[in-house]
């Protein structure tokens, strides 16, 4: 039998952590015979949530959920983790500038990287999905300097299958037959979905996406604005977070990473730039990326037009304005 592995899930009291915790518990993350023990941090006015969170877990007898640590103590949180999943973190409320919540969530990134980079298991995977999620990802960085760069990877995943969805839904194919879409850049509104190198499987073999919709108007146009707004949309008919993607999108990422994309198949991920396709180095950038062994790879050499190289642009631009903003909030 399989060692078990530790899955520490932050903000697990909330909305993403309720959807989040049983797909871990149940296999979605890490495969179906791979034995799980949870780590579950909250804050103190979360605590008794969290217990019942747990109480839940215990009550939904899981074959592969070997223990339970729920705990507002981030030091017994962060001990002994393989994996990381951020979702804990301050949320912008009405009235809030940009630069207090940013201020607020430095702090508590800032603070939650010193315990990884003290407790967690050597090569510890990290998934910051708290928003700023690239921004939060790249203190994370910063102060957890032992901890590889290339662990530590922000969620754009949500983004990349949303696209994948539109396209689903405007050719009337399945979901499963799309793919190759790209998630450019900032995890925020001017995130760039670019199907210019997706294609979709047909009975007649695989075909661009471009050649089959026929419609640039929509593809430049609506396709863009609808998968940059959706959590804004899904918030506002259910008047909570769109939590069941996300979680739904985190145990994506992670099993992808871990057990590898498919031959011939990329995903989007956050992760350290290193420059590729002229975005700005050292800020955390959403790339296409395959996985094997453990490790992702930028993919290389996809050509990129005038209308996405602006937009690329765009989105860096913004994401250097953000570190920016997140240094000032630091000193
Ligand atoms: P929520 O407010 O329901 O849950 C957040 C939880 O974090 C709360 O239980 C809160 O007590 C906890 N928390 C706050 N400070 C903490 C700290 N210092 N340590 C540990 N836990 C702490 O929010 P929800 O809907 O679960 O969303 C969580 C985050 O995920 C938000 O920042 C949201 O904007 C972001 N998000 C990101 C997406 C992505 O694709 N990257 C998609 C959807 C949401």
């Amino acid at each position: 039998a399989k060692e078990p592995v530790r899955v520490l899930v932050t903000g697990a009291a909330g909305q993403i952590g309720y959807a989040l915790v049983p797909m871990i518990a149940r296999g979605v993350m890490l495969g179906a015979d791979q034995p799980v023990i949870l780590h579950m941090l909250d804050i103190p006015p979360a605590a008794e949530a969290l217990n019942g969170v747990k109480m839940e877990l215990v009550d939904a007898a899981f074959p592969l959920l070997k223990g339970v640590v729920a705990t507002t103590d981030v030091v017994e949180a962060c001990t002994g983790v393989n994996v990381a999943v951020m979702v804990g973190g301050f949320p912008r409320k009405e009235g809030m500038e940009r630069k207090d919540v940013m201020s607020k969530n430095v702090s508590i990134y800032k603070s939650q990287a010193s315990a990884l980079e003290q407790h967690a298991a050597p090569n510890c995977k990290v998934l910051v999905v708290a928003n700023p999620a690239n921004t939060n990802a790249l203190i994370l960085k910063e102060f957890a300097p032992s901890i590889p760069a290339k662990n530590i990877t922000c969620l754009t995943r949500l983004d990349h299958n949303r696209a994948l969805g539109q396209i689903s839904e405007k050719l009337n194919v399945q979901v499963s037959d799309v793919k190759n879409v790209i998630i450019w850049g900032n995890h925020s509104s001017s995130q760039y979905p670019d199907v210019n190198h997706a294609t979709v499987m047909t009975p007649s073999g695989e075909k661009p996406v471009r050649e089959l919709v026929k419609d640039d108007a929509w593809l430049n146009g609506e396709f863009i604005t609808t998968v940059q707004q959706r959590g804004a949309a899904i918030i506002k008919a259910r008047k909570l977070s769109s939590a069941l993607s996300a979680a739904s999108a985190a145990c994506d990422h992670i099993r992808d990473w871990v057990l590898g994309t498919p031959e011939g198949t990329w995903v989007s991920m956050g992760v350290y730039s290193d420059g590729s396709y002229n975005a700005p180095a050292g800020v955390i950038y959403s790339f296409p990326v395959t996985c094997k062994n453990g490790e992702w790879t930028i993919v290389q050499g996809l050509a990129i037009d005038e209308f996405s190289r602006k937009k690329l642009d765009l989105t860096g631009q913004e994401l250097t304005e953000e570190k920016e903003l997140a240094y000032s909030c630091l000193s």
